[in-house]
């Protein structure tokens, strides 16, 4: 039986890794206690967090929970309590290839305290055993230049180009700019659930 606390089964998750941990850290599936633990603080070294209540953060738990498509996965310093790193595969259901499935990988990020440690390393690799356990086809990111090494350490290589388009809340988009200012991140979960992402229903 899977705790409803946990995003998603703990299982899926290999142990091969475990012991490339520092002692009294733990590799394991997003919680919805992790709110307590820091896991705001933590995204906001990646970029900006914004207005995250516990409510909130708990309305967007669920609704990832249900949709059964993500795979956050964060490393906790268990004697402080404190998560420490974390890492997000989203896994996309295709047509192509057979029905196939596309694992990306979003928002990886180590506590600036605790960088160099290997744990962005051990998170990357945590994540292509999941997508390979999920049976995906390939896994892909988007990166910074300044982030790509890091990324080839982890055994990826360089492909293709990333594009990107912003749209602001009027629906104008922002081509030219180089952060979103969506005000989407303002909806309740709730919300995103009725109306669905891009027409299709979570
Ligand atoms: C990028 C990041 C996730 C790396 O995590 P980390 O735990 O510090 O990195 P690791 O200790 O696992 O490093 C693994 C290897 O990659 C190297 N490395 C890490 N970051 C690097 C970088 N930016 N450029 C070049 N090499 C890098 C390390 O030196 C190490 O090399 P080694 O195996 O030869 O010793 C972390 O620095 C971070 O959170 N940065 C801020 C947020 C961010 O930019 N996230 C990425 C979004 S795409």
């Amino acid at each position: 039986m899977v705790s409803t606390s946990h995003l998603f089964d703990p299982n899926l998750l290999g142990d091969d890794l475990k012991a490339d941990l520092p002692q009294g850290y733990v590799i394991r599936p997003l919680s919805q206690d992790d709110f307590s633990k820091g896991y705001v603080d933590l995204l906001s070294t990646l970029t900006t967090v914004g207005d995250v209540t516990e409510e909130s953060f708990n309305a967007t738990f669920q609704a990832m929970r249900r949709s059964n498509i993500y795979y956050i996965t964060v490393i906790e310093d268990t004697a402080a309590e404190r998560v420490v790193a974390s890492g997000s595969l989203i896994c996309e259901l295709k047509f192509i290839h057979s029905c196939g499935k596309v694992g990306h990988v979003e928002d990886v990020v180590v506590a600036k305290d605790q960088q160099g440690k290997k744990l962005g390393a051990t998170i990357i690799k945590q994540l292509m055993v999941l997508s390979q356990n999920l049976e995906c086809y390939k896994t892909i990111l988007d990166c910074s230049e300044a982030n790509a090494p890091f990324y080839k350490k982890c055994g990826m290589i360089e492909k293709g180009v990333q594009m990107a388009i912003y749209f602001d809340k009027d629906g104008s988009n922002g081509a030219d700019k180089k952060t979103s200012t969506s005000e989407s991140s303002k909806e309740t979960a709730d919300e995103v659930i009725t109306k669905g992402i891009n027409g299709v229903k979570l």
